[in-house]
């Protein structure tokens, strides 16, 4: 069950990366916490990303050369990983190659808006998965409960009071961590004569997942996530959907490659993955997510979830244990991935995250997280249509709420999670070292642009002299 963490560790380039901080003798690691944005390639997958641009370079489907013929077979096979991966079954389930969650997702809710009913959705999503529903057709908002989780009572309640022909809901909250129970959702909104679509990408590299294909009551019927969440190269993604139920569809994004016959009048439509996606996919793209996929199967899902989970108790703990931190959702890690979000009394989330990448070399991530109204419902900021009307107007001034984030990944260890409370503690007793101009909000950025045209930041000359 317990993951060798070195070797791990070994597998990752960006686990050697150093950056200089202002006031140290020597470059820092990089504490990366910030998986729940971006996840970085291990060694296995930068290899077939690079195998691919070197020695198989080709366009698919359309050449009868050795290069376009191995191309098509490799890009032909990441549609069997993925479904391996998912649990998905390729004689009912199609796999379509997007270039992210939210090209996803977005495929799925123009796929559902041939279908006549209303989109259940909620404040848990991120905006990927409810502004392409609601540009779509009519949407209604199932309701949340006092701890940042769904209220149960009420999807039953929607489902029963509106003619819902889908629910979309994400495996995991981007912002929380929380995970919904998407299967026991999937009971009822099949009982009630809709599709359930789930969006995938906080947890795909984090938990297994079995869309559970030959269970008609608790299928998933789409599933959307992306590789760049885990540990592949950005631009690639899929989406896992019924195929009879696509086949009937038109094309979402008509071209070359979605064709079977044209003529000046006429055009006779492919079935399968071809048929929406029109125009070259990304291939080296997907070859690297597959390998993504399969490094992490290798690795055993199991041990990586039970790593993160630990790793992720640990900073719960820590965390609850300061005086002077607002923790956001359920605090069971059990219950959640490794994603933390919280706001330290006093400290700005912005000044936080920039005086813990300055000078503890920590990634977080802060902000929104493009799922403004959880923010609002986590830090019970009441009505916010003022600060809206604000922003609306171009008030430079008016700025939404927001809070930290640490996300763990695989390669993360229990003392980068120390180190990294060691700090939040710092922060929270004002001990930080810098002057940082609070009027001026763009901390990082004076780092930032010292490290411009340096080039190896790992070697002394990198060092930077920036005022912080
Ligand atoms: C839960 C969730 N859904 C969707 C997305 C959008 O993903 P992408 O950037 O791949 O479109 C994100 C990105 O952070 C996310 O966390």
């Amino acid at each position: 069950m317990k993951l060798d963490i070195r070797w791990i560790r070994d597998e990752f380039p960006i686990c050697r990366q150093k950056f200089p901080i202002p006031g140290e003798a020597a470059p820092q690691p990089i504490r990366y916490f910030d998986h729940g944005a971006s996840t970085h390639p291990p060694r296995a997958v930068l290899d077939a990303h690079r195998e691919f641009l070197e020695k198989y370079y080709a366009n698919i489907h359309r050449g009868h050369h050795n290069l376009s013929m191995i191309a098509s077979d490799l890009f032909d096979r990441v549609s069997e990983t993925v479904a391996r991966y998912v649990g998905a079954d390729l004689h009912k389930q199609t796999i379509y190659l997007t270039t992210n969650t939210t090209s996803a997702l977005d495929l799925a809710a123009y796929a559902m808006s041939h279908e006549d009913g209303v989109v259940l959705t909620s404040v848990l999503e991120h905006h990927s998965n409810d502004l392409p529903f609601r540009a779509r057709g009519e949407t209604v908002m199932v309701g949340m409960c006092e701890d940042g989780t769904l209220d149960m009572a009420d999807l039953k309640k929607k489902l029963a009071d509106h003619k819902v022909k889908l629910v979309t809901v994400t495996a995991a909250s981007n912002v929380t961590g929380w995970m919904p129970k998407i299967h026991e959702i999937a009971r009822l909104a099949h009982a009630a004569g809709a599709r359930i679509c789930v969006d995938g990408a906080q947890m795909l590299a984090h938990h297994p997942v079995d869309l559970k294909p030959n269970d008609p009551a608790e299928c998933i019927d789409f599933f959307a996530a992306a590789g760049h969440k885990a540990y592949a190269p950005f631009g690639s993604a899929f989406l896992v959907a019924p195929t009879s139920f696509m086949d009937a569809l038109p094309p979402y994004r008509p071209g070359g490659g979605a064709v079977l016959a044209v003529t000046e009048d006429d055009v006779v439509w492919t079935t399968g993955p071809d048929r929406h996606l029109g125009g070259t996919p990304n291939i080296p793209g997907a070859i690297a997510m597959a390998k993504a996929l399969d490094f992490l199967s290798d690795i055993g899902l199991d041990a990586i979830r039970h790593h993160e989970v630990e790793l992720t108790r640990r900073a719960i703990e820590g965390l609850q244990a300061m005086d002077g931190i607002e923790l956001y959702g359920p605090p069971d890690a059990e219950s959640r991935l490794g994603v933390v979000s919280f706001n330290i009394e006093g400290v700005h989330h912005d000044l936080a995250s920039a005086i813990l990448n300055n000078e503890g070399a920590i990634a977080t991530r802060n902000g929104c997280f493009c799922a403004h109204p959880y923010l609002h419902l986590l830090l019970r900021v009441g009505d916010v249509s003022d600060l809206v009307d604000r922003l609306r107007s171009g008030d430079e001034n008016a700025e939404l709420p927001g809070a930290l984030r640490v996300s763990m990944g695989v390669f993360n260890t229990e003392g980068e999670v120390d180190f990294m409370l060691g700090w939040i503690q710092r922060i929270r007793d004002r001990k930080w070292s810098g002057t940082y101009d609070l009027e001026k909000r763009d901390y990082c950025k004076e780092v930032y642009f010292e490290f411009q045209g340096i080039r190896d930041v790992s070697g002394p000359a990198g060092h930077p002299t920036a005022r912080v």
